[in-house]
């Protein structure tokens, strides 16, 4: 995990799961020797950490167990960026043919091998948990039949339940070919979206306030923070920019590059998407901004105007299910308002000279979008879903193109545009991908690597 830069070093943590209780060996860094640290005990499994940091720019190593791992802290001038989002599928994920489901992680790590990746944004979906609810009775029908309910004793249980269930879905999908070389050598930094919880957490109303669902997301909200991030509650006022935690925002700055990602679940409802805590500290991350700066939105933040289709929807009660996966959108009717007051953030980000770009995951395509900003150059919309997750029919990536041609101004004088990716002729692709964002000589592009098509030639941000 990607910490921070101190004056000559940066501060990394690596995450170690044990088979047992037992204390892991000491990792070596830089001549020193460090021990880990024990940040809990998950059905029996040590979930330790190192704390630990290597020179700046050069390339540096770690020992941990006998092996050693190579990071590129070269963070000054040229620079490569990862995205990935959309680490899973929603049934059967543990089950899938690890060489089909890992072919863009075994490509992505084959690229990092030639050139190196300095940084590994994970924007959401990191695992599919939607199956951690199975298996227990009070669980088991979640979200729509819960019994009337539950005992103390019985929540206990099922609080152990999906503690191991989460556990055991973090420790294979980390461990898979291609994404356990690259968790080794690329620090990474990671924002959640519903499906490290649950489908739709946020937009699902009532059920979400039971027992039950408040015990799903406090054990979420654990295997986020332990697995995603290798902290525990004792470690959020260092690490997110909510001290309270209520939020589970961060920003992270290295030369000339502010990353941003704000928490887009921990207060989402089905009338907001971020709460006061997520709001008040988002606003107050935007000063003192590096030259550019990556907005990581879990869900696109600039895309067609799906208010039509929600409209539609709304004749139908069939449509129910379909209609909360809209109301998880910044473009949902629901959330207007505060979708534009994100837009005009970043628009008031341009003007004081700083270059934003917003990369998203969650729709299980590539595609890509431009807002007028009023400054000659478009602020970019980059979305790459996803890394295992296999794409939808064709047929719907052609809807939603045809969809994306209404185009969509929230704010009237600052029109958004879908448009296809370089070399494609649709606006949405439908292939599994990852992105890479490049600083070349001061300058910013971006290309996605695609299943079938391969790689797009550079887009210039
Ligand atoms: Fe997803």
């Amino acid at each position: 995990m990607f910490r921070g830069l101190a004056e000559r070093s940066v501060r990394l943590a690596a995450l170690v799961v044990r088979d047992d209780d037992s204390r892991p060996p000491a990792l070596t860094a830089g001549g020193r020797s460090h021990p880990a640290l024990r940040l809990a005990t998950v059905a029996g499994h040590g979930v330790w950490r190192y704390d630990f940091a290597l020179p700046l720019g050069t390339v540096s190593d770690y020992g941990l167990a006998g092996r050693t791992h190579r990071v590129d802290t070269r963070y000054e001038g040229d620079l490569h960026v990862g995205f990935v989002s959309c680490n899973g599928e929603e049934n059967g994920d543990l089950d899938r043919d690890a060489d089909e489901r890992n072919a863009m992680w075994q490509r992505l790590r084959a690229q990092h091998a030639t050139r190196p990746l300095h940084v590994l944004l994970h924007g959401g979906d990191q695992v599919y948990a939607d199956e951690a609810t199975d298996g227990h009775r009070l669980s088991d029908g979640w979200p729509d039949e819960l019994p009337e309910t539950a005992a103390p004793a019985d929540l206990d249980d099922l609080r152990l339940h999906l503690r191991e269930r989460f556990l055991h879905r973090y420790a294979i999908t980390y461990a898979a070919p291609g994404f356990a070389e690259l968790a080794a050598e690329v620090p990474s930094l990671m924002m959640w979206d519903d499906h490290d919880i649950c489908d739709g957490w946020g937009s699902l109303g009532d059920v979400e306030r039971t027992a039950i669902g408040q015990t799903l997301f406090r054990t979420a909200r654990e295997a986020f923070l332990l697995y995603q991030h290798a902290a525990t509650d004792d470690d959020v006022p260092d690490l997110f920019l909510d001290p309270e935690g209520l939020s589970l925002g961060f920003r992270r700055d290295l030369p000339g590059l502010t990353i941003l990602a704000p928490d887009l679940r921990s207060e989402r409802t089905r009338a907001r998407i971020m709460g006061p805590n997520g709001w008040d500290r988002f606003d107050a991350a935007l000063a003192d901004l590096q030259e550019r700066v990556f907005l990581v939105s879990s869900v696109p933040l600039l895309g067609p105007r799906l208010s039509l289709v929600e409209r539609l929807m709304q004749l139908t009660r069939r449509m129910e299910r379909y209609e909360d996966d809209l109301r998880d959108q910044w473009q949902s009717r629901a959330h207007r308002a505060e979708w534009a007051r994100m837009l005009r953030r970043l628009i008031d980000v341009e003007a004081r000279g700083h270059r934003v770009t917003a990369i998203s995951g969650e729709i299980h395509l590539a595609t890509r979008a431009t807002l007028d900003t009023g400054r000659p150059e478009p602020l970019h919309q980059l979305v790459a879903s996803g890394i295992s997750h296999r794409a939808p029919p064709r047929l719907y990536a052609m809807t939603l193109g045809t969809l994306a041609r209404f185009g969509e101004a929230p704010i009237p004088e600052h029109p958004i545009r879908i448009a296809p990716l370089p070399g494609q002729r649709h606006n949405y692709t439908a292939e599994r991908n990852y992105l890479t964002l490049a600083r070349k000589r001061g300058t910013w592009s971006a290309r996605w690597d695609l299943e079938d098509s391969g790689t797009t030639g550079w887009l210039s941000i």
